[in-house]
């Protein structure tokens, strides 16, 4: 643990999480941030209106609103969470000379890659530090070999986009199981002659399928290959957005270590692509279960409603009820890994806190991420007293709750501006003999507003 902070140090953003013993209520945790993305995009480059109810007002979002804007689409957002889009349809984007800012967002600058680099116009693209520093050539290359004019800087931003190319539909096999180069293919694949086809190594996240079906366009999908033949028109529809299950995470490991009473998180988006996680817990010996989505007290109409307008995007919906036991420690199967790719930070919280040791491997994806949460949470995790071994590619993790006295020390946490990573360290408070104290979290504005509040609803000691 480093000394006290300076009083420059304690006036950046931070969270002090105190010991806490109890978790327990009913929660509903914001709109889906990977679905909230797609839905502005391809509303934008859609015929008519797309309504969108549930949208998650993070700045990551927020980024993506503000560039469609600034490209010339009318968004409305009469209220945080209900956004329409004015369809301006394939080609009614318009140029800016300004570079486009996508903030800290990875989904935002790779999805607008791929449809940006179909449009007659040139465009740059950049985020902030953080973005700055992430890989883009991922996506550039096979953007390239369907005919696009891209630039990046040394593989990362400023990406430099030549309007005017005439793309052509490619058999791209992704090397990196990633569902962001994936939708960018697909946005791009929407404007090609011919059809692309992308094959996966393993699968990843498919709202981008779902969503493009919703909207009208034909999509296969067979034996870990999607296909989309171009020129097909969008046609813009409500959509509903479930609770972010990546959101929800939190909540659900921290029911495992504390939810004596349980602990009920409603209306999350349980789209199989996405929940690893759910699978990772279970092998830890976990108490959750999924219900059918039944509309809490506080719900309005609109959340009333999320069951059936979901699936109207083909999104599937549930409560999870989790209650506090025992967790052992296991080897993640890898073939989990990009189904849980954005829960490892909590994830490492639940193996710390479990019986026994364990193992990760074959996610080495987490070095790219808003940080290298490997590196940065084996870091967290030695200065909160828990044993780890950092692999190229994983975690070992030789978890406290065998032990006699299994507490995580209190200390100071460095976040790395990573809004995942500090989010966990919150939770870690459920286990901890003394205070842990974050740095550099104003970050968890970018995917969970509302996160300090919803911590203390449910019983954690979160001061910012
Ligand atoms: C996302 C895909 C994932 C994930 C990110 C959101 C998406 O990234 O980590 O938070 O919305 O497509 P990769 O596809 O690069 O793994």
């Amino acid at each position: 643990m480093s000394g006290a902070p300076s009083p420059v140090e304690a006036a950046r953003a931070h969270y002090i999480a105190a010991p806490a013993e109890r978790v327990g209520g009913q929660i509903e945790v914001p709109g889906d941030k990977s679905i909230s993305h797609r839905s502005l995009l391809l509303g934008a480059i859609a015929h008519e209106l797309t309504s969108i109810e549930g949208f998650l007002a993070g700045e990551d979002c927020l980024a993506t609103l503000a560039v469609l804007r600034a490209l010339g689409v009318r968004i409305e957002q009469p209220a945080p969470t209900s956004v329409r889009v004015h369809g301006v349809g394939p080609w009614g984007l318009q140029g800016s000379s300004a570079a486009l800012d996508l903030g800290n967002s990875g989904t935002a600058i790779r999805l607008m890659m791929g449809l940006l680099s179909a449009q007659r116009f040139d465009s740059t693209l950049i985020g902030d530090g953080s973005l700055m520093r992430r890989p883009m050539e991922r996506v550039a290359q096979p953007l390239r070999a369907m005919g696009a004019h891209i630039d990046t800087q040394a593989g990362c931003p400023p990406v430099r986009i030549h309007g005017g190319a005439s793309l052509q539909g490619i058999d791209y096999a992704m090397p990196v199981a990633s569902a962001q180069v994936k939708s960018a293919l697909l946005l791009a694949g929407l404007y090609a002659h011919g059809t692309t086809r992308i094959s996966e190594p393993a699968p990843t996240r498919d709202h981008s399928e779902r969503m493009l079906r919703a909207f009208g366009a034909r999509v296969e999908q067979a034996g870990g290959t999607v296909s989309l033949t171009g020129g097909q028109a969008l046609r813009g529809c409500p959509v509903q957005v479930p609770g972010d299950f990546s959101s929800a995470a939190f909540f659900l490991v921290a029911g495992c270590l504390a939810a004596q009473s349980g602990l009920l998180i409603r209306n999350v988006g349980c789209n199989p692509t996405r929940t690893g996680l759910l699978q990772m817990l279970s092998l830890m010996g976990a108490r959750v279960q999924l219900r059918a989505h039944a509309p809490g007290p506080r719900a309005g109409a609109a959340a009333g409603a999320a069951g059936g307008a979901a699936a109207q995007i083909g999104e599937p919906v549930a409560d999870i009820h989790v209650q506090a036991g025992p967790l052992r420690g296991i080897r993640v199967p890898e073939e989990l890994v990009p189904l849980a790719i954005d829960e490892f930070p909590v994830f490492f919280i639940a193996a710390a806190a479990a019986e026994g040791e364990t193992v990760v491997t074959g996610a080495a994806e987490l070095r790219v991420k808003e940080s290298d949460r490997l590196a940065v949470m084996a870091q967290g995790l030695t200065a909160l007293g828990v044993a780890c071994e950092l692999l190229p590619d994983g975690l070992v993790i030789r978890g406290m709750g065998g032990l006699a006295d299994g507490r995580f020390d209190g200390g100071r946490i460095d976040s790395h501006g990573d809004h995942r990573i500090a989010m966990a360290f919150a939770i870690a408070s459920l286990r901890a003999r003394a205070p842990i104290w974050i740095d550099d979290v104003a970050n968890v504005a970018t995917s969970f507003p509302g996160f300090v509040g919803l911590a203390h609803e449910v019983g954690l000691q979160l001061t910012a």
